[in-house]
């Protein structure tokens, strides 16, 4: 009995110990001495290269040295996924914004169990699957290539052709990866790893079938298809609209046999989250003043929308404090016309605009 507890508890030691998420893998990486670039020194740089992240678990590196391309296709996962945060959140007062000085880029914004957590935390796993999937379409990785299981089912009116993303290995590998650095026994272990799967499944279900004609002359006898990922857009804003509608919940503690800690809405009367719902346990901290500790710049300086009604309007996202107008020279391409043959001219126009800042 004793050694159980020795060993649960170096086992919490070994998560608490590992700062920083696998998604600081989007800051750019100082490169190693890159002089000479033979295969092997190539391949060594690589695995070296998995090992000097020191945010990554011992299971991450070990995915991470899977295949020579892999540490790129982490690092694009990571940077599609900021990037889409940051176009999400573009009109919030918290605009995903990053900092350097920090053990995760996001600063100490996800510390809190808030609905933004949540939402980094989907995109993240969701942008890794998808990346993931990707570069086993393009032969990329050695694991994996394209998804032979969809020929399995026949259709009547169409083959199957080409090459199927293969979405259920990109997911079975952001499982892998992003999963294992949670605690399922904590109550942030418990959300995060409920919206990493809201977030692998906000692809999956978005995965799109295309179809291209064969036979004579565009008489399309023979209609071959595929399976395709969507877009990481259509993938944000699916959880963007989760997002907004996010559950707040708690755990509750079932305790038949052994312990069972589930998600239940924070009020009964409150519809229970399904598997692709975001959940939050905590309030959000306040995004409107700046806090150095939390890394959030506030929102001092924004620009914002006079006649919007919504986040990105003056007064939501200047949180009451109000906001100066200033007249700025705006410039834009205008009265196009097409040249023979090909080219597009362009004046460009020159006119004043308000511009609208938060104090
Ligand atoms: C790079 O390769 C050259 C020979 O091609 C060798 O002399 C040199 O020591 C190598 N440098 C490093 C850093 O490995
Ligand atoms: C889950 O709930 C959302 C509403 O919160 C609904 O739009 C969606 O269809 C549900 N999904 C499933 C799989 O039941
Ligand atoms: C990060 O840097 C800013 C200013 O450069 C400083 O105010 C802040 O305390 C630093 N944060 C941490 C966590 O070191
Ligand atoms: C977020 O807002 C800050 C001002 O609070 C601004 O400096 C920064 O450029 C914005 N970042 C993005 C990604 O829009
Ligand atoms: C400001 O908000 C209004 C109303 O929502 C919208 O029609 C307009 O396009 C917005 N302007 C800008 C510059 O985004």
């Amino acid at each position: 009995m004793k050694l159980f507890w020795k060993v649960l508890f170096s086992l919490h030691l070994l998560i608490e110990t590992v700062l920083g998420n696998w998604w600081n893998l989007a800051a750019p990486v100082r490169p190693v001495q890159t002089s000479n670039t033979s295969l092997e020194t190539f391949i060594s740089m690589h695995k070296e290269s998995c090992q000097r992240f020191d945010y990554l678990v011992e299971r991450q590196k070990q995915l991470c040295m899977l295949s020579d391309k892999m540490v790129q296709v982490l690092q694009t996962g990571a940077q599609q996924a900021v990037e889409e945060c940051q176009h999400q959140f573009r009109n919030s007062r918290w605009n995903c914004s990053t900092v350097d000085n920090s053990t995760d880029i996001f600063g100490g914004v996800l510390k809190f169990k808030s609905r933004e957590s949540a939402f980094v935390h989907a995109l993240s796993a969701a942008a890794l699957a998808h990346a993931v999937a990707r570069a086993c379409s393009r032969g990329e990785l050695n694991e994996c290539s394209c998804d032979a299981r969809v020929r399995k089912r026949t259709p009547r009116h169409w083959q199957w052709g080409g090459c199927s993303e293969d979405i259920r290995y990109g997911e079975k590998f952001s499982r892998d990866f992003v999963d294992v650095k949670e605690n399922k026994e904590s109550d942030e272990g418990i959300m995060n790893l409920h919206n990493n799967e809201a977030g692998r499944r906000a692809v999956r279900g978005r995965m799109q079938r295309v179809c291209k004609c064969h036979g004579m002359s565009g008489s399309c006898s023979v209609r071959v298809c595929w399976r395709r990922l969507p877009q990481l857009r259509i993938v944000g804003d699916s959880l963007s609209t989760r997002y907004e509608g996010a559950s707040h919940v708690k755990i509750v503690e079932r305790k038949r046999g052994k312990n069972i800690r589930k998600l239940r809405p924070i009020h009964a009367d409150m519809k229970k989250p399904n598997k692709t719902d975001l959940v939050y346990l905590e309030d959000s901290p306040d995004y409107c003043e700046p806090n150095d500790e939390l890394g959030i710049l506030g929102t001092r300086g924004r620009t914002c929308n006079r006649t919007s009604a919504g986040l990105d309007g003056c007064r939501l996202l200047c949180c009451g404090r109000g906001y100066q107008t200033r007249v700025r020279d705006h410039e834009e391409k205008c009265r196009c016309r097409f040249v023979w043959c090909c080219r597009v001219h362009c004046e460009i126009c020159r006119s004043k605009r308000d511009h609208h800042v938060c104090n």
